[in-house]
């Protein structure tokens, strides 16, 4: 049995970690403030971890986190949606956060730390699929942390000698992802809405595209990054996704099909910041981590939706509505 610790073990990614590796009978540690994740997301599994109320930007705390952890899961930031609210801090908790965090593992002796980041990196450029060797273009300062964070990974197994395996997560969909954010994840908002037999706004023409990657494919790659030869993948970059693009209209359909939603779509203006079409090349995770999602996206979708409808009764009725 190894000892995994989760930073942002109560948020989205995070708590979809703690759950499958509390079900594989791991030790796990979990940290997190709890600035954006919520302890129901860890209900059910509570008495399975040990979790510290703790912020990355609390040395103290990184100390304790990673004392006798063999793996670290580094999935705490401050996402795009909160980042803008407070930028001097987001970018101190994405960026010395990841370092500092990358400090107490190499002082702890950890074999690996994972670090989550972002496909944002890639930006703009119209080239498709986005491949690890193309030269990041990040456009926003949520971007610019996450990048950091990904060099300073890179630089310590350089440096240090500390394996470290760096995921850029493209666009992660699943149970517990907050749909009550003031601009929630697009399938998130979109499900949400249909749920509530309410008209779900699309964006321009809905012609967009993105590569959508279920969670519980975000997880096996964690665990897959920890295992996989140090030659290949330590102080490496591997995108993590499905592959293919799937549009909105497309997933709209597929929606209306697994919620039952029968009304009308909106579609407001285009967003002047989105990007037109995302589709990651997985190739070198296949390759060098043994990848393979394994839940494709209709499944994704299935799965996802049920989640939401359990939430629907109780949440509905009190103001910590999720929905
Ligand atoms: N969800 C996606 O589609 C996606 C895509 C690309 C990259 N990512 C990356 O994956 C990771 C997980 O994303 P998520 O969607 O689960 O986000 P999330 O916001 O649901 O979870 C992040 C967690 O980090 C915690 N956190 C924030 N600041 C902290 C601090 N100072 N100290 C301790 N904990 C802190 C929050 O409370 C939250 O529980 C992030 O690093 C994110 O940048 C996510």
């Amino acid at each position: 049995m190894a000892t995994y610790l989760i930073t942002g073990a109560a948020g989205f990614v995070g708590s979809a970690l703690a759950h499958s590796l509390v079900a594989r009978g791991e030790k796990v540690r979990a940290l997190d403030n709890l600035a954006a994740g919520k302890r129901e997301n860890l209900a059910g599994i509570e008495a399975s971890l040990d979790f510290i109320e703790g912020d990355l930007l609390d040395s103290a705390a990184l100390a304790r986190a990673c004392n006798g952890a063999d793996y670290v899961l580094h999935q705490a930031a401050v996402s795009a949606a909160h980042f803008s609210a407070d930028t001097a801090r987001a970018n101190r908790v994405n960026v010395e956060g990841t370092l500092d965090l990358l400090l107490a593992a190499r002082d702890a002796g950890v074999k690996r730390v994972i670090v989550a980041a972002c496909s944002s990196a890639y930006g703009d450029s119209p080239a498709l699929p986005k491949h690890e060797g193309m030269i990041p273009n990040p456009l926003s300062p949520y971007a610019a942390s996450k990048l950091a964070g990904e060099f300073y990974a890179a630089v310590f197994y350089r440096v240090y000698g500390l394996e470290t395996v760096i995921l850029r997560y493209f666009n992660v969909f699943g149970p517990r992802q907050d749909a009550t954010l003031k601009s929630p994840p697009v399938l998130a908002r979109i499900i949400s809405t249909m749920l509530r037999d309410e008209e779900p706004v699309i964006y321009g023409d809905g012609e967009q595209s993105r590569d959508f990657i279920f969670v519980d494919n975000v997880v096996e790659a964690n665990l897959l990054a920890c295992q996989a030869p140090a030659k290949s993948a330590a102080g490496q970059v591997f995108n993590i996704a499905s592959g293919r693009r799937t549009t909105i209209n497309q997933t709209v359909r597929s929606l209306k099909r697994i919620t039952l939603y029968d009304g009308q779509v909106y579609h407001g203006p285009e967003r002047p910041a989105d990007i037109r079409h995302s589709l990651a090349d997985i190739s070198r995770a296949v390759k060098h981590l043994g990848y393979r999602p394994t839940v494709g996206f209709e499944e994704g979708l299935e799965r996802t939706v049920s989640w939401y409808r359990r939430q629907l009764p109780a949440r509905h009725a009190g103001s910590g509505s999720l929905l």
